[in-house]
């Protein structure tokens, strides 16, 4: 019988939110499919796991996956979708031998995750390939958590956009709804800052750095971070009210 994949949210890092049937279907597999944004080191997923549960007599395939736009009208930069053909093939092979895979991915799979792009990699060579998801606590979560924030209350609206985009999208965004997430911020300070200037949200404002995580930082002086480069792990939400 073939083996299953099953891409498991594994939260924003503090081992406590994982689920427990993370916990569980991690101790179950033998290989773990390890997400890593750079060439170099472990990534995040796995370090946040091997906190929770021994991986000693696990097959761990780490897998570098470019961090690069995409668009959902577009095909990705070859360097992309290579990284996730080869991240299938390796699953494939995997679960032509009756193994179990799990991708353990940051936060909440169903949020800007590579999970989603490795599994319809997959389909597209096998579509009778059996996936779960398994849904994880996701940083903007987190986030609202440590700044002491609803994200929705009674009628509000809420939006989820990453901030790389360019500011004309983002400006109609902050206008049009009540509370906005906006990953991805570390690298853009520089515009953001100002747009919220412009749009008299600047005091609405709060970035949270590494939620959950031992070196979480919460700023609501967002003026005071104009030139800076942010940490891979904040996340800027914007609240009207
Ligand atoms: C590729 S997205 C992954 C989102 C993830 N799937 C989730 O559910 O949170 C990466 C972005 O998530 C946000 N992020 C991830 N972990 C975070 C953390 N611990 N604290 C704050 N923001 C985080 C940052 O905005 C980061 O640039």
């Amino acid at each position: 019988m073939k083996g299953r994949f099953y891409i498991v949210g594994v939260g924003p890092g503090d081992p406590e939110l994982l689920t427990l049937k993370a916990v569980r279907l991690l101790q179950r597999c033998p290989v773990w499919l390890t997400p890593k944004a750079k060439k170099a080191g472990a990534g995040t997923a796995l370090s946040i796991v091997q906190g929770v549960v021994p991986s000693g007599d696990k097959e761990i395939l780490t897998h570098y996956f470019p961090m690069k736009k995409i668009h959902a009208d577009r095909r990705p930069a070859p360097d992309v979708e290579e990284a996730w053909q080869k991240a299938a093939v390796l699953v494939i092979d995997r679960l032509n031998s009756g193994k179990d895979v799990v991708f353990p991915t940051l936060g909440d799979p169903s949020i800007y995750s590579t999970g989603f792009y490795v599994c319809q990699t997959l389909f597209d060579i096998d579509p009778e390939i059996h996936v779960e998801i398994v849904p994880g606590v996701s940083s903007m979560e987190a986030s609202a958590a440590a700044a002491g924030l609803p994200l929705c209350l009674g009628d509000d609206r809420m939006v989820v956009i990453p901030a790389i985009f360019e500011n004309g999208y983002l400006r109609e965004m902050l206008l049009t709804f009540d509370t906005v997430v906006l990953m991805k911020v570390h690298r853009v300070m520089d515009r953001l800052v100002p747009l919220l200037v412009e749009l008299d949200l600047l005091k609405n404002a709060v970035l949270v750095e590494r939620s959950s995580q031992e070196k979480q930082r919460i700023y609501r002086d967002l003026a005071a971070l104009s030139e800076k480069e942010m940490h891979y792990f904040s996340t800027v939400i914007v609240r009207r009210s």
